[in-house]
């Protein structure tokens, strides 16, 4: 019996309703899952008391308390089961609370049983059940706008670490030793802000939860997006991302739901639309805010129906499909302004992640500006990557970037092109004068001791209290950032500090340094 084998799965039911729960039940029997069940709160943290299960579907109105009660319970108790609540018909606002206290999925009553299989078969991360009706093809947006682009499989997972080995570190952060996807290392920057949009990425990955992304252009909404795809269970299926501003309107339905042949003038074929194309994988709704009034009534109706009726099409399909949008745009003053529908907003808002400018985050410069240039050497074959030299780095911390991390990156581009050579000196940036803007100074050197790698004047005035801890400390930090710069790469980053690989990995054992997998250099 493999692992993914329906019988490995055990569930637990809970409703009040006998018929209900009786029908539940035989529903997920037949699929040959292992099932319990429970008539109450009470009775159902009894069951969680004795045992784990693989998922838990609960109703949200129970005789003693509600289904978020018991998702309350879970988290509290740091539970492995996903959650699944069943909501009254309409009750939008339940959905939305239960997701946002950490369900992975909900479904409404009446409950579709086919939409019920497909949940559950989800929050198991089993393949999805309900295939895409239509024929499969290339996305209907060839060779015209920019509209959708599937995932590039880039990442190639590296192994997990062969914890047996006797020099292996032993993982000893709270996260489990697994393989930190790659959109997630791309997320550079040590800032608190950054900090918390990664452990809200892991975070919101678990479910099935709608997330808008929010930031000014080029800060790095889509890398959130792929991110939050990356980590989840959803990883190996499709990324679909859609730029909602580029495709004409008229296009728009086609492009979405797809089209039966022969259902308009040049219908010659059956086509999937996005929605199917992102089956059982992630639907990225880039620029959300520029969809068209029209277009957002239709959107709506296939996110809470969950099914989609190609254009043409006699019947509706059932869809797994999880949605996270982005926008540079205060798409809550939109809604005030009537331009963008308030239930649409509540249902693409459960979670939002806000990316702040570059401006906002002056610590993240520094290792921003390390790992573009990584990459931008490695893409171009160059080797090692070029450094900013004092001065350079002096004159990019002075600058506002408007255009955020994607600016950075192209100004970067241009003067790795430029310079020709191990270091990127202040006139190769070609930033004049007058863009620049008063930064504090005592801080400013800080950051540029970081960027150009000098460790920072020792102060004379404050001493350590606790000498091991600090020395910790800094040892700490060193490795996380040697870490970060060599795409944590074990060996480069050890060598980069004149540690062999069994020194670096000692170390990072030694201090619970996390590095979620082993890499091709170790
Ligand atoms: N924290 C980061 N670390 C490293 N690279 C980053 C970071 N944030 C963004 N980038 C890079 O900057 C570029 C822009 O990012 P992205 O496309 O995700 O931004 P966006 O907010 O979607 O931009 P736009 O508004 O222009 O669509 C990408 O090349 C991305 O890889
Ligand atoms: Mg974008």
């Amino acid at each position: 019996m493999t692992s993914n084998a329906p019988a490995h799965f055990s569930l637990l039911v809970v409703d009040d309703e006998p018929d209900l729960r009786t029908l539940y039940e035989l529903t997920l029997l037949r699929e040959g899952y292992d099932v319990e069940s429970a008539g109450s709160v009470e009775e159902a943290l009894l069951h969680l008391k004795d045992r784990t299960y693989s998922a838990v579907i609960t109703d949200m109105r129970l005789p003693d308390g509600s289904g978020l009660d018991l998702l309350a319970k879970l988290e509290q108790g740091g539970r492995r089961e996903r959650a699944i609540v069943i909501t009254a018909y309409g009750s939008a606002e339940n959905a939305v609370e239960a997701l946002k206290a950490g369900a992975y999925d909900y479904l409404t009553k009446p409950v579709d049983l086919r939409q019920f299989r497909s949940v559950v078969a989800s929050a198991l991360g089993r393949a999805p059940q309900t295939a895409p009706t239509v024929v499969p093809s290339s996305l209907p947006s060839e060779g015209g706008a920019v509209a959708a682009r599937p995932a590039a499989r880039e990442q190639s997972r590296p192994a997990p670490p062969d914890l047996t080995r006797p020099d292996a570190p032993s993982l000893s952060t709270s996260q489990p030793a697994e393989i930190v996807p790659l959109a997630l290392r791309r997320l550079s920057g040590h800032s608190a802000a950054m900090q918390q949009v990664r452990s809200l990425i892991e975070k919101v990955a678990r479910s099935m939860a709608p997330v808008l992304v929010q930031g000014e252009s080029g800060t790095g909404k889509e890398l959130v997006a792929r991110a939050i795809h990356d980590v989840s269970p959803r990883a190996s299926q499709p990324f679909i991302a859609v730029n909602c501003g580029a495709i004409p309107e008229h296009l728009l339905e086609a492009e979405f739901f797809g089209y039966r042949k022969g259902s308009f003038t040049g219908a010659a074929e059956d086509r999937d639309g996005f929605f199917q194309a992102a089956h059982g994988g992630t639907l990225f709704l880039d620029e959300i805010g520029d969809l068209p009034l029209a277009m957002q009534s239709k959107l709506l109706r296939v996110i809470q129906e969950r099914s989609v009726r190609p254009i043409g099409a006699v019947t509706e399909a059932p869809i797994n499909v999880r949605v996270l949008s982005a926008t540079h745009k205060d798409v809550a003053a939109e809604v005030q302004a009537g331009r963008f529908r308030q239930d649409l907003f509540y249902r693409l808002n459960v979670i939002q992640i806000r990316v702040p400018p570059l401006r906002e985050r002056a610590d993240d410069l520094a290792p921003i500006c390390a790992a573009l240039l990584e990459r931008i050497a490695r893409d171009s074959g160059v080797s090692p990557p070029p450094t900013l030299s004092r001065e350079a780095f002096e004159r990019l911390a002075h600058y506002p970037f408007p255009g955020n991390v994607r600016e950075l990156e192209n100004l970067l581009h241009r003067a790795v092109a430029l310079s020709g050579g191990d270091v990127i000196e202040r006139d190769d940036l070609g930033l004049a004068d007058d863009v620049l803007i008063e930064t504090d100074d005592a801080e400013l050197d800080a950051r540029i001791a970081e960027a150009v790698a000098m460790p920072p004047p020792a102060s004379a005035h404050s001493l350590p209290s606790d000498l091991v801890h600090h020395l910790d400390e800094v040892e700490r930090d060193i490795l996380t950032r040697a870490l970060e710069r060599h795409r944590f790469n074990r060996t480069a980053a050890g060598a980069s500090l004149g540690l062999s690989l069994r020194q670096m990995r000692y170390r990072m054992a030694r201090l619970g340094v996390l590095v979620a997998g082993t890499d091709s250099g170790d």
